[in-house]
């Protein structure tokens, strides 16, 4: 064979078994047997080892992997990748189909319901029929490419047919079935390794391996169910999916039009009772407004397209005895009382302990000793006790008592009017209030003392070198050379030790050192000063400039700034009229600790924006929304969420909701785009 036609040979076998992948994988009917598919596959695959250079990116030996990525490298998304906002009933429904209504002007939706599948977001990208990025949700506007993974998944189409769009993207779910989850999961008890505790977990945890080899192993699949692109040929989003699976994806045939919220629940309610036959996990159902000009008109809000809506099914119940309740002190030494369950499996994971959050609830869920708990995953991943089997009630059981005393330092407990919250109120004394309080203090958003996390700090704890924060300041290099300690692991793992070695040792001091460059707004919130957060830190470091002016604020004052209510205050004003605390403070200052506001803002700054308030909206090009926000921010500007008669200017993407645009110009608000708004900035700076 020469060249020439060891290429057409390759061209021809990979049309073939791309045809049969889809075939196979996506209109589940096969036209061969598994062993000519297999002879179909290594005879390409010879071929492509004895020319390499025909061994193309898209061929279908690719499907069993090879690619190794030793980082996944974030990737923007062309479009932000939104949620949707949940319901959980009929009415929740009626209320979305009215703020349809009210939302379009003259015309009425017709709706679209499809399954919500219970998998892991992706967005792939093709440009010119072939598969470019394929790339998770991460936060919305950035996540991980994980191509080289996304490629062994036999239904996602790697070269398209028929008549599509040059560029768009398309969004789906990847997912693992039931049976490849059994199956690995028995492999991996086999093996000795942990199991996975859900499909969604073994999915995600899939399309993060570094070799691509063994994600093809793990038999992945992959729903699609939203085209986007700028130009699109059509114009429902039903038909989207329709022509879609034309070009290679696989969508499901289980969707459904429907002209009204009764329609919409009788196929909830038929995908709630058939979801159990289902070969894979579905969490509910999605429901969308069909008509792309409808969508258009109904717009987004910053989370969610105002088209769409998911309706949650319930979550899986079960029933267990309470062994015993048990309480933890936090770092603001507020206790949370946990229930000690008798251990139950729910969907796909087993429960033992769940929060019960505050005495009222114990009150209101009225749970007595012994009592058996109905336990839910909400979200699925946090179990929740939802009520109590009154039937399996003992007679005579007393009704769970909240402590009264500290159960880690015995001291009286108290109350405060309107917090749902017992504290133990020796804050000094109580060692995970000290101990928490440090760790708050060191951590990342606060003063980034990374290198004493993970068990150092109890080390130090429990030396006696570290009481307070004020204490870190003062550790020296012979103090901590040499430390150790074993820590117990659960179950039969091994003891981990933790030690402090020379290099670990440098980076604590090198640490603590440029911790004293931290600004004073992270070193307010660093304090741990209850009910002050890291906006509400920044609030308070920009207006007082000085902690000393803080220090000396009365509540009255307090409250007179704008996003601090009255708990604030009078948070405040009790943390700092502690003896204990300011010499705390007086310390801190004494080692060099920021204590004074420095508007990061540079000399002569341009006021582009001074005193307006801006609402930015939609995507752009050169920057991130946020840095546009934060450009305005530094510009003497206030970000605004939404559009009211206060805004001053809208800085306007693409693609954002045109009912947020109309209103605008209702309002007679000045609409930039991104040009302009470069323009403006730039040359106030001059
Ligand atoms: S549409 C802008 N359709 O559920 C609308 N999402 O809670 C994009 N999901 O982020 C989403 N099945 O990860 C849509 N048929 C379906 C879905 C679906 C599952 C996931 C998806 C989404 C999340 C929202």
């Amino acid at each position: 064979m020469n060249p020439i036609e060891a290429l057409d040979r390759i061209k021809q076998l990979s049309a073939e078994l791309e045809e049969h992948n889809y075939k196979y994988y996506v209109l589940a009917s096969p036209s061969i047997s598994d062993y000519d598919f297999d002879m179909k596959l290594k005879e390409l695959s010879d071929l492509e080892n004895a020319y390499p250079e025909y061994a193309f990116d898209d061929s279908p030996t690719k499907r069993v992997g090879g690619d190794i990525t030793k980082e996944f490298i974030n990737r923007k998304h062309n479009y932000p990748m939104l949620s949707l906002s949940n319901t959980y009933n009929k009415g929740e429904i009626i209320s979305f189909h009215q703020r349809v209504l009210k939302g379009l002007e003259n015309t009425v939706p017709e709706y679209v319901c499809e399954l919500k599948y219970d998998g892991v977001a992706i967005s792939l990208v093709y440009e010119h029929g072939k598969l470019k990025h394929a790339v998770t949700r991460g936060d919305g506007e950035k996540g991980d490419d994980v191509t080289n993974n996304v490629k062994t998944i036999r239904s996602v189409p790697l070269n398209l047919k028929g008549n599509f769009p040059d560029f768009f993207e398309i969004r789906g779910e990847i997912f693992m079935p039931h049976k490849a989850f059994n199956d690995l999961n028995q492999e991996r008890l086999e093996r000795g390794d942990a199991a996975f505790a859900n499909p969604r977990n073994a999915a995600a945890g899939s399309l993060k391996m570094q070799d691509s080899k063994e994600v093809a192993k793990r038999k992945l699949d992959c729903y699609l169910y939203y085209v986007i692109g700028d130009q699109l040929p059509f114009s429902t989003h039903f038909e989207s999916l329709n022509e879609a699976q034309k070009w290679g994806f696989k969508t499901s045939s289980f969707m459904a039009r429907c002209k009204n919220t009764d329609e919409i629940d009788e196929f909830i309610q038929l995908w709630d009772k058939e979801r159990k036959k289902l070969a894979f996990d579905i969490d509910g159902v999605v429901i969308k407004v069909n008509s792309y000009a409808q969508q258009q008109e109904l717009g987004f809000t910053a989370k969610s397209p105002r088209w769409a809506i998911a309706y949650k099914f319930k979550a899986e119940q079960a029933c267990t005895p309470l062994l015993s309740v048990s309480y933890q002190v936090g770092r603001t030494g507020a206790i949370t009382p946990v229930a000690n369950l008798e251990a139950v499996f729910l969907a796909g994971t087993t429960v033992k302990r769940a929060s019960l959050h505050n005495e009222d609830i114990i009150k209101k869920l009225d749970i007595h000793e012994n009592d058996w708990l109905y336990v839910e995953k909400g979200g699925e991943i946090i179990p929740k006790i939802v009520g109590v089997d009154l039937e399996k009630r003992e007679k005579n059981a007393k009704p769970i008592a909240f402590l009264s005393q500290c159960p880690e330092c015995g001291t009286e407990l108290k109350r405060s009017e309107g917090e749902a919250a017992w504290y133990c109120p020796n804050e000094f004394e109580c060692p995970p209030q000290i101990k928490g309080r440090i760790e708050h203090f060191i951590s990342r958003k606060a003063m980034n003392i990374d290198s004493l996390g993970e068990g150092k700090l109890e080390i130090l704890y429990d030396k006696g070198l570290v009481k307070n924060i004020d204490d870190l300041y003062v550790l020296k290099y012979k103090d901590l050379i040499g430390l150790e300690k074993s820590f117990e692991s659960e179950g039969d793992q091994k003891n981990r030790i933790i030690r402090f070695r020379e290099k670990t040792v440098e980076n604590i001091l090198k640490a603590l050192e440029a911790s004293k460059e931290v600004p004073f707004e992270r070193v307010l919130f660093a304090l741990g000063i209850r009910h002050v957060g890291e906006t509400v830190a920044k609030t308070l470091a920009a207006y007082f400039k000085d902690l000393h002016h803080l220090m000396e604020a009365n509540a009255e004052e307090l409250i007179n700034i704008p996003e601090i209510g009255p708990r604030i205050a009078e948070s405040l004003v009790s943390y700092f009229s502690s003896k204990k605390n300011r010499a705390i403070i007086q310390a801190l200052e004494a080692y060099g600790l920021q204590t004074t506001f420095v508007d990061n803002r540079p000399e002569g700054q341009n006021k582009a924006f001074e005193g307006l308030k801006v609402v930015v909206s939609g995507v752009f090009t050169n920057y991130k929304r946020d840095e546009i926000k934060s450009l305005i921010e530094n510009a003497g500007g206030k970000n605004v969420s939404s559009i009211s008669a206060q805004t001053d200017l809208l800085v306007a993407g693409e693609n954002m909701g045109p009912a947020k645009k109309e209103k605008a110009v209702k309002l007679g608000i000045k609409i930039i785009d991104e040009d302009e708004f470069e323009r403006l900035l730039n040359t106030s700076a001059e």
